[in-house]
């Protein structure tokens, strides 16, 4: 064995992890500030994806329509570019450490910590009605699912950075109390893109469960509604492409269109000097289709093959489960459970 060879088989690579929640279609939101990444760390990362639906029923989910988008959104992260041999495809619920792990892991996380979480405050304004505990324990779990894997790296949007720092905390915490135990995990955030819009309310995130149509683009939408929303997309008067602050609308789009093509704001403010918001919106439109097209065809030969995809997701989950065993079993020694 040479040199090189002796330190690629001692060294482990660092790794990934992330996780999506199985709550319908996902969005170009979330494609573009998080699953995007996803692949493109395949090679140098060891990467551990999870479809999350143990995070996906802190809101009311019909069963059915659960059990299906678990396997849709599997379907949408390998046709996105995930290959199966290279990463770790797995469905949350079926390793059953991150739920034990959880456990112990909000044994370390001040009430206070929590309830002042941004996304807690905005789930139970929407939620009144059902202001349940697993909504405010969401990011203990958030936590352990990172952690479980000695986790290095986490591609995310910037809306799940609170959730992340917060997984720092409890990891620094136990960490102290007893001797090194977690990796501290980073967080991976892109430059643009991190923080899509809403096409209809510019101020506010894209997000899957919007109930007005026209402000989501999702993944499997047919070029026509594609076209259809941009052309609505809520922009100003003003009639120029370039981004400011007080140009919520054509800096959205100015960023998408930046994320889709590889141009800066510079350049696209150059292509589209002196031309109108109709063009523009076409050309965002156009990208985001092309962009699509290979992941909506490969989506759709995957989808019709439930069998493939479900081995895939049953190897994932014997992977996953070893590398969360080991965690968790220093874990349970450490904390004082009997072991027999
Ligand atoms: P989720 O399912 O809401 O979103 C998945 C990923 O998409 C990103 N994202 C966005 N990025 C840019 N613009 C947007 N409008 C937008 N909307 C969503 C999110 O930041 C996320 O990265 N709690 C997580 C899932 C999760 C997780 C984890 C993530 C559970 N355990 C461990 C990382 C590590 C969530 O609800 O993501």
């Amino acid at each position: 064995m040479n040199q090189e060879t002796i330190q690629t088989a001692t060294t482990r690579k660092k790794r990934v992890f992330s996780g999506i929640q199985p709550t319908g279609v996902f969005t170009l939101g979330n494609y573009v500030g998080a699953v995007r990444n996803w692949p493109r760390l395949q090679d140098e990362y060891d990467c551990i994806y999870s479809v999350v639906d143990q995070h996906a029923i802190t809101v009311r989910q019909d069963p059915a329509a659960l059990r299906r988008q678990t396997r849709e959104t599997a379907a949408l992260l390998l046709a996105s570019g995930i290959d199966p041999k290279k990463s770790i495809v797995f469905v949350q619920s079926h390793v059953p450490a991150h739920a034990q792990l959880s456990w112990v892991l909000g044994c370390f996380c001040p009430f206070g910590d929590l309830t002042r979480m941004h996304q807690f405050k905005e789930k139970s304004a929407k939620h009144p009605e059902d202001i349940n505990g697993g909504l405010l324990t969401y990011p203990i779990l958030m936590a352990a699912d990172i952690l479980l894997y000695q986790t290095d790296l986490v591609p995310i949007g910037i809306d799940q950075k609170q959730h992340l720092e917060l997984a720092r905390n409890i990891a620094q915490r136990f960490n102290g109390v007893y001797s090194p135990t977690f990796t501290m995990p980073d967080g991976y955030i892109p430059q643009v893109g991190a923080k899509v819009m809403s096409l209809q309310e510019p101020e506010k995130k894209m997000s899957k469960s919007d109930s007005n149509e026209n402000a989501v683009v999702r993944m499997l939408d047919t070029p026509d509604a594609i076209l259809r929303k941009f052309k609505r997309a809520v922009t100003d008067s003003e009639g120029c492409v370039r981004a400011a602050q007080d140009k919520p609308g054509i800096t959205n789009l100015m960023s998408i269109y930046g994320v889709m093509t590889g141009k800066s704001f510079a350049d696209i403010e150059h292509e589209f000097d002196g031309r109108g918001y109709g063009e523009f919106k076409q050309a965002v439109a156009e990208a985001v289709i092309e962009t699509l097209r290979p992941i909506q065809e490969e989506y759709a030969r995957l989808l019709a093959d439930k069998a493939y995809l479900d081995s895939v997701l049953t190897e994932g989950a014997v992977r996953a489960d070893a590398l969360a065993r080991r965690t968790l079993s220093k874990v349970y020694k450490k904390v004082g459970f009997l072991q027999l």
